[in-house]
């Protein structure tokens, strides 16, 4: 980490035009303000960094925690005791909106009791122009307002907050260059996740976010496979590769690389055991991709394949690209190709036009999954979808969605009593936090594991029997 520093000039002189030696400069500055502050206070300064989107939000939260790490804030409780809080936000759905409101409204209670708190947003939901607005009139005592295109700014920006003592709102409509070497911390010490694009070109014609992460761009494979190595060097032995359509990595690259190669070449690295990745969309799923899933014995057998609806006029309408006889098809192929490779997805109910469910329940009955995320439909402001005119009627979207659950939920227990009484090997992630006799873990398929075993084994692959199950996870005892 300490190497990062050693092309930074001093904090006195002019501030670097070149990233990211500039944003280590502001963490140098705000280091100094914060120092002050501690003297002052006679006690550390505390962060608490929230988390409400997906994975990628998820990511760029450890590279938030990261560089605010290296400013000297630690840790607080909650959101009562810190000194600095940041929402890092997700508007997929109306409702990851509305939690956002509903907690920075509690917030400004916190601001009377430390008048030191400063409050900070970011992420995907500030990409409107209608949340700006919003801030800007019903929440005005939040500091600082930044987007996703602009995160690695953070130093920058809270320097310019913390020394003016002035809120600051920077948004950007597009993306620059990808910023790499900024500093991160990481949640877990046996898994990590590395991003290996970014954005999204799809616009399905539901979806936000190619709107608020932008174009889709990838990161250069000597990138990310240098960062692999060194997370390697850190204890790390899983990575998760991440991206919004993880299939067309590569693109736009003025080098011969594609998912598949990116693949085999993680899969050469010594030292990791487990490569995982999220998510792939169907319509890019190559047969070059299911061949390296095949031959790289890291690639752990698993895929998140979203599918969203079965009805071909609904995938049409969707954006999707494929057809529902066309997804079958290619999970057919995956389970052919890769054995006992778990096939998990994402379901959406309640789409314009969307009266029942017959294609989707039947996609489901025929593909088995092992796991899914499931949504009900909410319209964005500005997508396609959202100014079509056959939107369903929410009593009839609610009774599809639980003949989706009822469909879905006894075919994902089953999938898992199949597992008791056999033997697969767990990656033993931490102590269970419901049980403290028990080790949690996850199956090379990504199946969740609750067993019992030796603290020793933590970090490390070992060998389970499945003694019972549940719907949503299996109990099990090393052996
Ligand atoms: N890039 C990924 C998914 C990103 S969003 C992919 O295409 O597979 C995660 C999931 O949120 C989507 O798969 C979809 O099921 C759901 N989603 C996206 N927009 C939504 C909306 N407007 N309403 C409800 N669910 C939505
Ligand atoms: Fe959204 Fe579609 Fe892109 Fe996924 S692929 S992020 S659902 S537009
Ligand atoms: Fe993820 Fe939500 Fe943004 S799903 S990409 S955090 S809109």
């Amino acid at each position: 980490m300490n190497d990062i520093y050693n092309n930074l000039t001093s904090i006195y002189g002019e501030a670097p035009v070149k990233e990211p030696a500039r944003q280590l400069y502001f963490i140098e500055k705000c280091r100094n303000i914060i120092e002050n502050e501690e003297k002052r206070l006679g006690r550390k300064l505390k962060k608490c960094v929230c988390t409400f989107g997906c994975q990628m939000n998820a990511h760029d939260s450890e590279k938030i925690e990261g560089m605010l790490g290296e400013m000297g804030y630690i840790d607080s409780k909650g959101e009562e005791d810190a000194d600095f809080i940041i929402y890092n936000t997700c508007c997929v759905r109306e409702n990851a909106e509305n939690k956002v409101y509903g907690n920075l409204g509690m917030l400004k209670h916190y601001k009377k009791t430390n008048p030191n708190l400063k409050i900070a947003l970011c992420g995907c939901m500030m990409q409107q122009e209608s949340v700006i607005k919003t801030v800007k009139e019903k929440y005005s005592y939040v500091d600082l307002v930044f987007g996703t295109h602009n995160l690695y700014k953070l130093p920058e920006l809270l320097y310019n907050c913390l020394s003016t003592g002035e809120s600051n709102i920077e948004i950007l409509s597009a993306h620059g260059d990808i910023v790499e070497d900024l500093p991160s911390v990481r949640h877990f010490k046996y898994k990590a996740s590395v991003n290996i694009m970014y954005g999204c070109d799809n616009f399905c014609s539901y979806c936000i976010v190619p709107y608020v992460r932008g174009r889709e761009r990838s990161r250069r494979p000597e990138d990310i496979i240098n960062e692999i190595k060194a997370l390697v060097d850190d204890g790390v032995v899983e990575v998760s590769l991440l991206g919004q359509n993880v299939n067309s990595y590569g693109k736009g690259l003025d080098c011969d690389i594609n998912f598949a190669k990116l693949l085999r070449m993680v899969n050469d690295i010594p030292g990791i055991l487990r490569i995982r990745f999220m998510t792939s969309h169907p319509k890019d799923l190559s047969d070059e991709l299911i061949y390296a899933m095949r031959d790289c014995d890291k690639v752990c057998p698993h895929i998140h394949l979203p599918f969203q609806a079965g009805n071909d006029n609904i995938l049409k309408r969707m954006n999707r690209k494929y057809t529902k006889e066309q997804y079958i098809a290619l999970t057919e192929k995956l389970k052919k190709e890769v054995p006992g490779i778990a096939i998990t997805t994402d379901i959406m109910v309640g789409f314009p036009g969307e009266y029942d469910v017959e294609d989707t329940l039947d996609i489901i009955r025929r593909v088995r999954f092992a796991g899914a995320f499931t949504f009900i439909y909410s319209k964005r402001t500005g997508t396609p979808a959202a100014v079509m005119e056959d939107q369903v009627d929410p009593d009839i979207v609610k009774k599809n969605f639980n003949s989706v659950l009822e469909t879905l939920n006894p075919i994902i227990y089953e999938i898992n009593k199949e597992k008791i009484g056999k033997t697969y090997k767990a990656m033993a992630e931490g102590v269970s936090d419901h049980d403290p006799e028990l080790l949690t873990g996850r199956l090379e398929d990504n199946t969740l594991i609750h067993f019992k075993g030796s603290k020793e084994s933590i970090g490390k692959i070992t060998d389970v029997k499945i003694t019972d199950c549940k719907t949503f996870y299996v109990l099990g005892e090393e052996i």
